[in-house]
């Protein structure tokens, strides 16, 4: 089979599509045929060696897919035809990911397609989904009449905190660089759109009410610039660092509005949690039937290609695929 293969930690030029065995399903393990893959910027962190907890290579990288079921152990929940979704942590990060034609899982790294989702939006939306329901849920307890900022809207994580803010009943304000997506992210669960850049940026978040839940994507020194955006007893999850891992911040407007500070981790959460948080997040999406907006599709050859247009800062997810054409 073909597969996204690297050997060593470097940059992204280190993965490379080989061929290989079609991996053996052991024990409990269910073989899945990759339908389509979703990108995510940690795959491209991992190969550059910078993605703490990570096996060494060589494996395949990609943590988000949608696939069929080929071959179940017996006894399994699934069969053969099923088109199931990768919600556990491991994939892609300390074995095998989704960027091959075929992948081996044990049985409960997999669930269930939601029936409102394509294909498409099951290798759109599963980690990014995951990563904010956790963070607005399980870390922030957001509440319906709260606000919500989220940075680098226009992105995976940002189009998923805003869609499930909504659903959750809270304001959103979505913070975008230069926003030229205003519009679109308007449509998209944004009640007001505020530029990175805007040099009065907590100014305008504080006449608009302030914030009690900021999901931060951007890292560096606007980290300083949401604690002081932050209302007292607000909580802040930080689940990136694009713009930098340095940064300084003063202890005195944690103290003195009682804020909590939270760093999210996705592949923290094992098995059995990752399906306990799909449950809880899919009873919130389904009334609306939300999905991920999904920007551009790469064919499985164009992997190289789709990382570097992810670097321009698209409008929702890129995907790899049909792989199994
Ligand atoms: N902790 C976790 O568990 C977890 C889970 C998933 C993702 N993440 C991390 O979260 C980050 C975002 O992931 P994603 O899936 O949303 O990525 P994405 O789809 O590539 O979107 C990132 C967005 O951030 C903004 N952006 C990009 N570079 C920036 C920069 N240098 N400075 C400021 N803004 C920038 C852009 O939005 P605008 O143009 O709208 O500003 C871009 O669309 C990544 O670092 C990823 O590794 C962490």
């Amino acid at each position: 089979m073909r597969s996204w293969q690297f050997h060593e930690f470097g940059q992204i030029d280190k993965l490379q599509m080989e061929d290989v065995d079609i991996p053996t399903p052991t024990g409990d393990e269910v073989l899945v045929k990759m339908k389509y893959a979703g990108l995510n910027p940690a795959d491209k962190f991992l190969i550059m060696g910078l993605y703490q907890g990570c096996a060494e290579p060589s494996y395949s990288v990609g943590r988000d897919g949608c696939c069929e079921v080929i071959q179940t152990p017996e006894g399994s929940k699934f069969k053969a035809g099923d088109l199931v979704i990768t919600p556990s942590a491991t994939v892609g990060i300390n074995r095998d990911g989704t960027l091959a034609e075929y992948l081996s899982l044990p049985e409960d790294h997999f669930a269930l397609l939601p029936s409102w989702w394509s294909p498409e939006e099951g290798a759109a939306g599963t980690k990014v989904f995951l990563t904010c329901w956790q963070a607005l849920s399980d870390a922030a307890h957001l509440q319906p009449d709260e606000t919500v900022l989220v940075t680098g809207a226009s992105g995976g994580i940002g189009l998923a905190a805003l869609a499930i803010a909504k659903e959750m009943g809270a304001t959103t304000i979505a913070v975008s660089r230069g926003v030229k997506k205003a519009a679109q992210l308007k449509k998209l669960g944004a009640d007001c759109v505020l530029d990175t850049e805007d040099p009065d940026i907590v100014a305008n978040v504080k006449e608009l009410g302030g914030a009690d839940v900021i999901l931060d994507i951007v890292g560096g020194d606007f980290l300083s610039k949401c604690i002081d955006m932050a209302n007292p007893y607000g909580r802040i999850c930080i689940i990136g660092a694009l713009a930098g891992i340095n940064c300084e911040i003063s202890p005195v407007g944690i103290i003195f509005k009682r804020l909590q500070i939270h760093g999210m981790q996705v592949s923290m959460y094992k098995a059995d949690e990752s399906q306990r948080s799909l449950k809880e997040l899919l009873a919130v999406l389904e009334p609306n039937k939300v999905a991920l907006k999904i920007d551009k599709i790469f064919p499985f050859e164009e992997v190289q290609e789709a990382f570097e247009y992810m670097r321009y800062g698209p409008l929702g997810k890129v995907l790899i695929g049909p792989i199994d054409e």
